[in-house]
Formats: structure tokens, sequence, C-alpha cells
């Protein structure tokens, strides 16, 4: 009884998820196209129902890389801009010098690895060749430029504090964009920066870019185990 008690547990979990991915798609946009103005604003039209506070005393606090509440106003300070200079508290020599991976003929310094503005590439074999948005971000953001593929790696499985884009649809792909530009999609605690850094680069891009970038996210098929 009890394991087909747990087994009905997930279907119905299974079936539920489903439910809502669907009642979800309803919303995104159609068929990933970027619509049109007029079309965007009924899209972004924010949600009413959105949780004004968090109660942090119940949140897995781990996972967003705290141990404690915040503190009452406390946010994240915006992440430091990308840029190639030397840090001063590092010796200058390990960080100009090359450095290789292992299956990869590329060869990049801490410099060329810590640039946000231009991807370092290790394994151009497993992802499709780059477009500018993917290598460099938004033209839009400024010296605040940074690639989609540096957070989310050039072949699209993320790093482990930032979400995997690779395979999304893209209709998803291109309403998270929408959703994080209009205001709607944000982290649930104020403290985490790259969620913020996330918004404002969907805030700097474009129509063109948007789509750009999901059209390169679907096609990256590269995973862990593949290598
Ligand atoms: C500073 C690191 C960083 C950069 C650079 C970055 N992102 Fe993100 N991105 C994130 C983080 C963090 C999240 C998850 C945000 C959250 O839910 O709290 C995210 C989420 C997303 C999602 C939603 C994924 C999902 O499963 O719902 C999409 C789509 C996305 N990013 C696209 C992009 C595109 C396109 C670019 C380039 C213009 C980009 N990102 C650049 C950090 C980054």
């Amino acid at each position: 009884m009890r394991p087909l008690g747990v087994a009905g547990l997930c279907a119905m979990s299974f079936v539920a998820g489903v439910l809502l991915k669907g009642l979800y798609d309803q919303r995104s946009v159609a068929n990933g196209d970027v619509t049109s103005a007029a079309e965007s604003e009924s899209l972004l039209a924010p949600p009413t129902d959105l949780p004004r506070a968090v109660d942090f005393a119940n949140q897995p606090l781990w996972a967003y890389g705290f141990l404690e509440p915040p503190k009452p106003g406390e946010v994240a300070s915006p992440q430091a801009l990308p840029t190639r200079n030397l840090r001063t508290n590092e010796d200058p020599a390990e960080q100009t010098r090359p450095r290789q991976l292992p299956g990869s003929s590329a060869s990049y310094s801490l410099v060329d690895i810590r640039d946000a503005s231009n991807v370092a590439d290790w394994y151009p074999e497993d992802h499709p060749p780059m477009p500018d948005i993917i290598r460099s971000g938004p033209a839009g953001a400024g010296p605040a430029r940074r690639g989609c593929g540096f957070c989310h790696l050039p072949n699209g499985m993320g790093r482990p504090e930032n979400a995997p884009v690779a395979a999304l649809s893209r209709g998803y792909f291109v309403q998270q964009l929408r959703d994080f530009s209009a205001g709607v999609r944000r982290s649930a605690d104020p403290r985490k920066p790259n969620t913020n850094t996330m918004i404002d680069l969907a805030r700097a891009m474009t129509d063109e870019e948007m789509q750009q970038a999901a059209d390169y996210s679907p096609r990256s098929s590269g995973s862990p185990g593949s290598r």
C-alpha cells in the first residue's frame, strides 16, 4: 500500500507540474518570436498577486548562499564592472600567466578568464560559434556589458551559482528576459547580486539581441557528461 501511495503522489505531482507548465506557456510568447511593442505590453502586465514579503525564517537560505536572514533594508551591492585591469592584491605574474585545460588547445590568463565582456572559449567544439550577444553581451549596457556565456557558459550549461539555459524553449527564454526587464522576475533574496546583474542585462537588451540569444540557446547541446 505504502509504496503505491508514494508512487501515486509522484504521479499526481508530475501531472500538476505539467498542468502548471501548460498555464505558464499560455502566458509565454507564442512561438518565441519577439513580438511587437503593443503585444509585449499586454504580455508584460505585472501580476497583482506577487508576494511582497518573504518569510526568511522558513527559507533554505543556504541555497542562496547565505546563513542568516537579511537585516532590514539589506540589499546586494552591485557587482564590479568587467575589467582587464590587474588586481592589486594578487601577484601580477600569476594573473598574466597563460593557462591550459585538459582537452583544450586554448590558452587564457586569469585576466582573460575574468574578462566578462569577452568570454573565454575553452571548448569551441561543444557549442555553435558564439554571436556577439553571447560572447560580449548587450551593446546598450556600455561598460557593464557582460557576455551571456560568462555566467551561463558558452555551451549554456551554467555555472553552479547561475542558471543553466541550454535547451530552454525559445518562448520561455524570451519571456524570462522580458520578465526580468519588467521587474516581475527577481530573486526572493535581496542580497543576491548576480540576479540583479541579470536584470540589468535584460533591461539593456534590444529585441534583436533577445532573439539572437534565444536562437543560440536551444542548439547548445553540450552536457557535462558529453566530454
Ligand atoms: C552575472 C551573471 C549573468 C550573466 C552575465 C547573464 N546571466 Fe542570465 N541569469 C543569471 C542568474 C543568476 C540567473 C537566475 C536568476 C534567478 O532566478 O534568481 C539567470 C537566469 C537567466 C535566464 C532564465 C533561466 C531559467 O531557467 O529560467 C535566462 C533566459 C537568462 N539568464 C539569459 C541570459 C542572457 C540572454 C544573457 C546575456 C545577455 C545572460 N543571461 C547573462 C546570471 C547571469
